[in-house]
């Protein structure tokens, strides 16, 4: 804990572009808790490797996606942004905590089989190894907590394994962290096939609704959106995915209770409700886009927030690193 208030640690990949699915499950709920705990929010561009990245479109992503933290609502006063290659200690953590994880392990990750099978031609070490840097990235800020989205819990699930090993083992060190995933939204559907989270890499680009996509195509993707059968429009996972995939959406987006969602639309068609949530996602993005667009075109500001944040960032890595090294027995002068 710093001072007061709890840690709070998340991230986001730079990779492509980030979905609205990317939005509620970790995002908007970083602005809702900035300011009751004491935040640190990385852009990982070292997990975004993994997977083979074009240099210049990274370099590009990297920017876009702090200028999108900061439009969304994240306050660079308050929290520290930074760029998960400007600090070398999580490198470095992952490497001892390498040595705390079972291979094993690592091949049952869900996430690992699932991009392996995607990236057949490139099954790299990275890509097995992904779960360790995550844990690393948490474990070096002494993170309480970390809001995330369902398809995350797994590798907290062993973020908080290897953390206890270590402890065990030594003395406590590391602080086990708490998965925080929202009632509603924490896993946001593809919207042609429910069942199926909604992704970066979908392949069909019109189930995935992107913070870039403009008014009219967020309207048209919506649109199509597969409903259920029945009229009614509850909200209710089990029997209608589709329809409750949509109130999530429209919850989140409009920051009304699922409830008054539900009265709001008690009668309604589907091809309304369905308008109705194209529309207040639009809403709420054209302003988000708006302003990203502009911070974008201040690169010297943008710059100056990824300075400072290493800088922040570095000093509490440093610490945490330093009794790592002197816990296991690594020799310092
Ligand atoms: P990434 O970049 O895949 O996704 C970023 C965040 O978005 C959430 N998310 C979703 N939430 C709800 N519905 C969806 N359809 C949906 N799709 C994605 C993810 O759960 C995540 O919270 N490994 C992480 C990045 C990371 C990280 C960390 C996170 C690196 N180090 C340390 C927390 C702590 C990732 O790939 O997220």
């Amino acid at each position: 804990m710093q001072g007061e208030k709890k840690i709070l640690y998340s991230a986001v990949q730079p990779t492509n572009n980030l979905t609205i699915g990317n939005y509620i499950g970790a995002v908007s709920n970083w602005v809702n808790l900035q300011n009751s705990y004491d935040c640190v929010f990385a852009i990982a561009n070292m997990h975004a490797i993994t997977v083979r990245q074009n240099p210049a479109e990274l370099r590009k992503n990297t920017l876009s996606l702090l200028a999108l933290y900061i439009a969304c609502g994240i306050d660079p006063q308050k929290c520290v942004l930074y760029l998960q290659s400007h600090v070398h200690e999580h490198a470095e953590l992952a490497w001892v905590l390498n040595t705390f994880t079972y291979v094993g392990e690592m091949e049952r990750m869900t996430q690992f089989k699932d991009k392996s099978a995607r990236h057949a031609d490139n099954i790299n070490m990275g890509l097995m190894d992904y779960p360790v840097l995550m844990a690393a990235d948490i474990l070096l800020y002494l993170a309480d907590v970390v809001p995330v989205g369902v398809d995350q819990r797994q590798h907290l699930e062993i973020t908080r394994d290897i953390a206890v090993r270590f402890n065990n083992i030594y003395s406590p060190t590391f602080v086990v962290p708490e998965g925080l995933y929202m009632k509603v939204g924490a896993k946001i559907g593809d919207l042609l096939d429910p069942s199926k989270k909604m992704s970066k890499s979908a392949e069909n680009a019109n189930g995935s609704v992107f913070m870039s996509d403009d008014r009219d195509t967020i309207i048209r993707k919506f649109k199509r959106a597969v409903t259920d059968s029945g009229s009614e429009i509850k909200y209710d996972p089990e029997n209608k995915p589709g329809v409750s995939n949509l109130l999530s959406i429209y919850s989140v987006f409009t920051g009304k209770g699922m409830e008054e969602c539900e009265r709001e639309f008690s009668g309604c068609g589907y091809g309304d409700f369905k308008l109705a949530v194209g529309e207040a996602v639009a809403d709420k993005l054209t302003p988000i886009q708006a302003e990203q667009a502009r911070l974008l075109s201040d690169k010297a500001y943008l710059d100056g927030i990824l300075r400072e944040g290493a800088e922040k960032a570095s000093a509490r890595a440093r610490r945490t690193l330093a009794k790592v090294y002197k816990k296991i027995g690594f020799y310092q002068v």
